[in-house]
């Protein structure tokens, strides 16, 4: 298939064309680099050993988007643009919910009127708010959300729930992430936050290397086996092969379909350090601090749905994202701008 990658320069859409690619699928990427740069796409390249098509364009520019699908075709719209940043978004709404919303409003429009009607939207577990149940499936309803970012996923589904609802024809697929880490074990591409990491990931790496002094471990007086918050973490390859999954559902013609996409792991906050500690043998200076606000307890999946129907399930465990994490970040320790 031909498929329209919007965001494809960022984290997980670079990591998701080189599934993409590896499945046989082609691709144009589409990015306005707001959060990302060229140099992703150019290291996907070399990868893949050719090059990538990459349009510089914002998706919320309406004649840009006509013109991108009109001339190209696409058999399907991956759409992973977006802002993404909890706390920023609560200082920052007006801008994430003009550019989250507008962007995909503008894209299922330009996809409208030039009669491409298959569409995977990135989602996240944060929809569920905090989890009516534990492990969380499909099923589980939707929760209170207490950030404009998690506000954005939850109305875009709901949006794409009733566009399909509306043209049976259409085919839309709500991907809904829980916490990808690593990256691929090339070490070439991977996670490149700006400033100070919000995720924890990206704080232990940039901790090992040792440009922050020490990790503050957010609260270890939750109701989990060591006190700290508990998460599902996927590694970045798994989370992209899931792409590529929902595509057959897409070939299927699935109509709507929603799918966790997770290992069914839960992971404390300590858990990640000692397995980043141990996989690579470097020391993670860490403190306990207060909670952060607007944090759960617990979150982790069943991700029976999406291997009954799809055959998907994650292949890495916790030892790979932490390797694979270490690997990007000690060949760039920063990032892709500087070296
Ligand atoms: P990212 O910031 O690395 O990638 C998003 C890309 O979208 C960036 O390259 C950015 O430049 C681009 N972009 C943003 N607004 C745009 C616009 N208006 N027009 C064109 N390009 C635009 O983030 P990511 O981690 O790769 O996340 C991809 C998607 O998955 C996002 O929608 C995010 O909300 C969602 N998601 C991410 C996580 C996570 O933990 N990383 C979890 C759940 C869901
Ligand atoms: C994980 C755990 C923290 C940083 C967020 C978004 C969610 C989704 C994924 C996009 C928690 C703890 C963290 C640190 C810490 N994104 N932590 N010290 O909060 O589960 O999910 O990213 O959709 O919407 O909310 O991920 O990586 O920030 O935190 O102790 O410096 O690590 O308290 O328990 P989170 P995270």
């Amino acid at each position: 298939m031909k498929i329209a990658v919007i965001g494809g320069a960022g984290y997980i859409g670079s990591h998701t064309i080189i599934e993409l690619y590896k499945a046989g699928h082609s691709v144009v990427a589409v990015d306005n680099l707001v959060n990302s740069c060229d140099e992703s796409l150019r290291r996907v390249a070399e990868i893949i050993g050719q090059p990538v098509p990459f349009i510089k364009a914002d998706a919320r520019d309406a004649a840009a988007m006509d013109k991108i699908f009109k001339e190209n075709h696409f058999d399907a719209c991956i759409h992973f643009a977006g802002l993404k940043a909890v706390g920023e978004s609560v200082a920052k709404p007006l801008e994430y919910y003009e550019n989250n919303m507008n962007a995909t409003f503008v894209l299922l429009n330009a996809m409208r009127n030039n009669g491409c009607k298959n569409f995977i939207f990135s989602s996240s577990a944060t929809v569920y708010g905090n989890p009516a149940e534990i492990p969380i499936t499909e099923k589980c309803p939707k929760g209170a959300i207490t950030n404009p970012y998690g506000q954005t996923k939850s109305m875009l589904e709901q949006v794409l729930i009733d566009v399909q609802k509306a043209a049976p024809e259409w085919n839309v697929v709500l991907l809904r992430y829980f916490n990808p880490i690593g990256a691929h074990p090339s070490g070439r591409i991977g996670e490149d936050p700006n400033g100070i990491p919000n995720n924890l990931m990206p704080y232990i790496t940039q901790t090992a290397v040792g440009i922050r002094k020490e990790l503050g471990v957010f609260g270890n007086d939750y109701d989990t086996p060591d006190g700290t918050g508990v998460r599902d973490y996927i590694h970045v390859c798994d989370l992209a092969s899931g792409h590529v999954s929902a595509l057959k559902a897409i070939e299927n013609k699935c109509g709507l379909a929603i799918y966790n996409l997770g290992t069914g792991h839960g992971y404390s906050v300590l858990d990640v350090v000692h397995a980043f500690e141990k996989v690579n043998g470097i020391k993670v200076p860490y403190s306990i601090k207060p909670r952060r606000a607007g944090d759960i307890a617990t979150c982790y999946c069943n991700p029976e749905k999406a291997y009954k129907e799809l055959g998907w399930k994650a292949q890495f465990g916790i030892e790979e994202m932490c390797r694979d994490a270490w690997n990007w970040q000690k060949n760039n320790p920063n990032g892709y701008r500087k070296g």
